[in-house]
C-alpha cells in the first residue's frame, strides 16, 4: 500500500464543527439490515412514502426525451423561476421577479449558503431548537454563535416571541423561523409572525424562513414573514418541491431573496453544483402549474395517521404528545425517551431520536 494510505487525515479545523442529521446514518443503517433480510418500516427520514404525482413524473420523463440533460442558468431555469415567483407572490401576497429566485437542489442548500453568505465569526444567528438540525450545524461551522431560542410543547411549539425578542442584540445577524416546524410540528400563527416582526423592528436583521412544509397544515393557515409590510427585503424564503409534491429524491427548492443576494447565492450554486438538474426543473413548472389534487390527498392521509398516532401515543402510560398542526411528525414527551415519531406509518420500528441530541445521538436503537 503507498505510504500516504498510512498518514493523519489532516482534516481542515472547521470540519470539526460540522454537524450532520442523524436521519440519514439511521437510514444508512437500516438499508444496511435491509440488505441482510431484516423486514424494516421506515420512519427515520423525513419523506412523503408517496410516488410522485404521474403528471410531474411524465413531465420529467419527456424534458429528458427534448434534450434537458445539459447544464443550465446557476439562479434556475427562467420558465420555472418566472413560475416560482408568481406562485410566491400570490401565495404570501407580495411582489416576486423571477431575479429574486434562486432555484436550487433541496431546500436544504438555501440553509447552508444563506449562512455561509451571510454569518460570519462574531454574529450571532438566532435558531428553534428543537429544530431541523442543519441550522445549528451550518452556524457552528461558518463560526458564528449558534442561539438557540427554545420551542415549549405548552405552547403547543411555537415560539415565545418575548424570549425571542430578549436574544436579539447588535450581533444579531440571522434568524431563523421554521413553521410547520420540524419536528415538532408547530405551527406560527398570524399574531406570533406580527409580533416577531415588531421584535425585529427596523433592525438590519435577516430573517430565514424555513416554509418547507407551508402545504402540509392541518389546521389553520400558513402565515409567512414575508407577508409582513418592511419584512419581505430582510427575508430570505425557503420553500420547495420535497415535501408538498413528494419529490425528495428529485433533489430541487428554492430561495427568495432580494435580488442583490440572490447573486451571491447563483454564485455559490456555480461554485458548487453549477446548477440543478435542468429536466428536474421542467417537472417542477408541471408541479407548481398543473393539477394540485394529489396534495390534498396526501394531506388528508397524513392528517388520518396523525391522529392515530397521537391517539395511540397518548394512550401509552408515560408518553404525552401533543397534537401537530402541521407537516408529518409527532413529537411525544416521555420521561424515560424522548423520541421524534414519524406518522408516515401507523407502526414504528425505526425512529430517529429528537433533533436536540444531534450532537451526542449516536445512540439510535434499530430494533
Ligand atoms: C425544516 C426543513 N427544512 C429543509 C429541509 C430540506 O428539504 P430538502 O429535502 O428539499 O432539501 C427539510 C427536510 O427534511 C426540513 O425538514
Amino acid at each position: 500500500m503507498h505510504k500516504a494510505a498510512h498518514e493523519e487525515l489532516r482534516l481542515a479545523k472547521r470540519m470539526a464543527r460540522l454537524g450532520t442529521e442523524t436521519a440519514f446514518e439511521v437510514l444508512v443503517k437500516a438499508k444496511a439490515l435491509e440488505a441482510q433480510g431484516r423486514g424494516i418500516i421506515h420512519l427515520e427520514i423525513g419523506e412523503p412514502d408517496f410516488d410522485t404525482p404521474r403528471n410531474i413524473v411524465d413531465a420529467g420523463c419527456d424534458a429528458l426525451h427534448k434534450g434537458f440533460t445539459h447544464y443550465g442558468p446557476s439562479a434556475g431555469l427562467m420558465e420555472l423561476r418566472q413560475v416560482i415567483a408568481q406562485y410566491v407572490g400570490e401565495t404570501r401576497r407580495v411582489n416576486v421577479t423571477p431575479e429574486e429566485v434562486v432555484v436550487v437542489p433541496g431546500g436544504k442548500p438555501i440553509i447552508f449558503f444563506t449562512i455561509l453568505a451571510l454569518a460570519e465569526e462574531g454574529d450571532e444567528v438566532i435558531y428553534p431548537n428543537p429544530g431541523f438540525p442543519i441550522y445549528e450545524s451550518m452556524i457552528n461551522y461558518v463560526g458564528a454563535k449558534a442561539v438557540p431560542v427554545r420551542l415549549r410543547e405548552e405552547l403547543d411549539f411555537r415560539l415565545d416571541v418575548n424570549e425571542l425578542a430578549a436574544l436579539i442584540n447588535d450581533r444579531t445577524k440571522l434568524i431563523i423561523l421554521n413553521s410547520p416546524q420540524n419536528p415538532t410540528g408547530g405551527v406560527l400563527e398570524k399574531k406570533d409572525i406580527d409580533a416577531i416582526a415588531r421584535a425585529i423592528g427596523d433592525r438590519n436583521i435577516a430573517v430565514l424562513s424555513d416554509e418547507i412544509y407551508s402545504r402540509l397544515i392541518f389546521d389553520g393557515e400558513h402565515h409567512s414573514i414575508m407577508s409582513i409590510d418592511g419584512m419581505k427585503e430582510r427575508t430570505i424564503l425557503l420553500d420547495g418541491f420535497s415535501k408538498t409534491y413528494a419529490m425528495t429524491g428529485w433533489r430541487m427548492g428554492y430561495g427568495v431573496m432580494r435580488p442583490d443576494l440572490a447573486t451571491h447565492i447563483a454564485r455559490l450554486m456555480t461554485n458548487s453544483s453549477s446548477c440543478t438538474a435542468s429536466f428536474t426543473q421542467i417537472a417542477g413548472i408541471e408541479a407548481l402549474c398543473g393539477p394540485q389534487e394529489s396534495v390534498d390527498v396526501m394531506r388528508a392521509e397524513f392528517q388520518k395517521r396523525r391522529d392515530i398516532m397521537v391517539g395511540g401515543l397518548n394512550k401509552i402510560k408515560g408518553f404525552s404528545c401533543r397534537l401537530p398542526k402541521g407537516h408529518f411528525w409527532t413529537t411525544p414527551a416521555s420521561q424515560r425517551c424522548p423520541a421524534r415519531l414519524s406518522a408516515i406509518s401507523a407502526k414504528a420500528t425505526c425512529v430517529s431520536a429528537s433533533p436536540t441530541q444531534s450532537k451526542t445521538s449516536k445512540k439510535h436503537s434499530i430494533e
